[in-house]
C-alpha cells in the first residue's frame, strides 16, 4: 500500500496541500512549528479517525477552518489504485468514502489504510495503560483476520449487557449473558494468543537487528488466570461483580507484559532503548502484516532523531528500507535524515510555515 497523491486542507497550520509522495521514502524537513508532524497527523487521522497527539479532533482543525478535507489516491496490493475521501466537520460529523462510495465505519477506512506510527511519544506503548498494548495486539489481529472486527463488536456488546445486568442485579438474566460473554471472550482470546505466537519470533528477530544488547520478553496475560476456565473465574467473582456492577475478568483486562527479566521494561530501559523496543514492536507488526496479507503498511516516523543516536537511527532506517514499504519521515535538519540513510527510492519535501514544497 502506498499513497500516490495526498490532498489536505483544514489541518493545524497547514496551507491546503497537494503532494505526490514517493512509493518509497519521503523525507520531510523544516524548522520547529512549521507543520511536519501535522502532515503525518493528517494521514493518521484518515487511517484511524484519531490523532496521535490529541484526543480532541477539534484541536487538529485549523483555527480558522470549519472542516478538514482530505483526498488520497492509494495503490493497494489487493485492490489496486483507489481513492479515499474524508470530510470532518467542526461538530464531529464525518463522511468517509472509498472510490466514491460511502464507508459505513472508520474501521473500513483503517482496513484500507494500514499505518504504523513511530513518534517521540511512542514509548507510551511501554509505559502507558494496558489499553494501549491491547490496541496494539488488536491492530495486528484486525488487519489479518477479516472477521475480527465483528467478533470484537459482539464481545463489547456482551460485556456491556453483562455489566448492565450486574448493575441492575437482574439475577435471572445473569446466566444467559454470562454464557454469551464467555463464548465471545474466548474467540477474542484465541485470536490474540494465536497472533502473539506468530508475532513473538518476528519481534525478537527485528529487535536483535536494531540492538542486540536489549533483552526484553513479551508475556501475554489474557485477562483472567491462565490455568482456570473463564466460567470458573466468573463464578468465583460473581458476588464481587454484583457489588461493583462490573465484570472484573475477561479480554477487556488483557495485557501484553513487556519485561526485562522480571521487571517492567518501561521502568528499566533508557528512553532511547524504549524507543528502540517500541520501534521493533511496530516494525515487527508491519513485517508480519506484510507476510500474512501480502499487503504493506505505511510508516509514519515523526522526528526520527529524537532519543536515537546515529547507530540506532541507521539500524532503524535500514530495517524500514528492507521492508520495502512507503515511509514518511520527518526531521528538523535535512542532515539528520540523510547522514545515515540515502535510500535509492526517495523524495525530499521542505516545509516552511505550513507550506510544503517538493525539492
Ligand atoms: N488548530 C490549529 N490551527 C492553526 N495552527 C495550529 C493549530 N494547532 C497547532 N497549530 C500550529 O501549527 C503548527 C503545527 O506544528 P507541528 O507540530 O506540525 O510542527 P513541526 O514542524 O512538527 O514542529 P517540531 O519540529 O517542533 O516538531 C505549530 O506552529 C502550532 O502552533
Ligand atoms: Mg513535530
Amino acid at each position: 500500500m502506498s499513497i500516490r497523491q495526498l490532498k489536505v486542507s483544514g489541518v493545524r497550520n497547514l496551507q491546503p496541500l497537494e503532494i505526490t509522495p514517493h512509493a518509497g521514502v519521503n523525507f520531510i524537513y523544516g524548522d520547529n512549528g512549521c507543520g511536519k508532524t501535522s502532515i503525518l497527523e493528517a494521514i493518521a487521522l484518515m487511517a484511524s479517525g484519531k490523532s496521535f497527539r490529541t484526543t480532541k479532533i477539534q484541536h487538529v482543525l485549523n483555527h480558522e477552518a470549519d472542516r478538514i478535507e482530505m483526498f488520497l489516491e492509494v495503490d493497494d496490493e489487493e485492490r489496486g489504485v483507489c481513492t479515499m475521501d474524508s470530510l470532518r466537520l467542526k461538530n464531529g460529523d464525518t463522511l468517509l468514502k472509498l472510490n466514491g462510495s460511502v464507508l459505513t465505519s472508520q474501521a473500513e477506512a483503517a482496513h484500507w489504510l494500514p499505518v504504523q506510527i513511530i513518534d517521540p511519544n511512542t514509548f507510551k506503548l511501554l509505559s502507558g495503560s494496558p489499553e494501549e498494548r491491547r490496541q496494539f495486539i488488536d491492530w495486528g489481529v484486525f488487519h489479518v483476520e477479516h472477521k475480527f472486527m465483528e467478533q470484537w463488536k459482539t464481545f463489547r456488546k456482551q460485556l456491556k449487557q453483562r455489566n448492565a445486568v450486574l448493575k441492575q442485579k437482574e439475577l435471572e438474566w445473569l446466566p444467559t449473558w454470562t454464557a454469551g460473554f464467555i463464548e465471545s471472550a474466548e474467540v477474542i482470546d484465541q485470536h490474540r494468543q494465536a497472533y502473539l505466537k506468530r508475532f513473538k519470533p518476528e519481534f525478537e528477530k527485528i529487535l536483535s537487528q536494531l540492538d542486540e544488547s536489549i533483552d526484553v520478553q513479551l508475556a501475554y496475560y489474557r485477562g483472567w488466570d491462565k490455568d482456570t476456565p473463564l466460567v470458573d473465574v466468573l463464578e468465583k467473582q460473581q458476588e464481587r461483580d454484583l457489588v461493583i456492577g462490573y465484570t472484573q475478568s475477561g479480554p477487556h483486562r488483557a495485557e501484553l507484559r513487556i519485561k526485562v527479566g522480571k521487571l517492567p521494561a518501561a521502568e528499566i530501559l533508557s528512553r532511547g532503548q524504549q524507543k528502540t523496543v517500541v520501534s521493533a514492536l511496530k516494525i515487527a507488526q508491519g513485517a508480519l502484516f506484510q507476510q500474512e496479507s501480502q499487503r504493506r503498511t505505511i510508516y509514519l516516523v515523526d522526528d526520527l532523531a529524537s532519543e536515537l543516536d546515529e547507530k540506532h537511527r541507521h539500524a532503524l532506517c535500514k530495517l524500514l528500507e528492507s521492508l520495502d514499504c512507503q515511509v514518511f519521515i520527518t526531521s528538523i535538519d535535512k542532515e539528520k535524515l540523510t547522514d545515515v540513510w540515502q535510500p535509492s527510492a526517495s523524495k525530499m519535501f521542505h516545509v516552511e510555515q505550513g507550506v510544503i514544497v517538493e525539492e
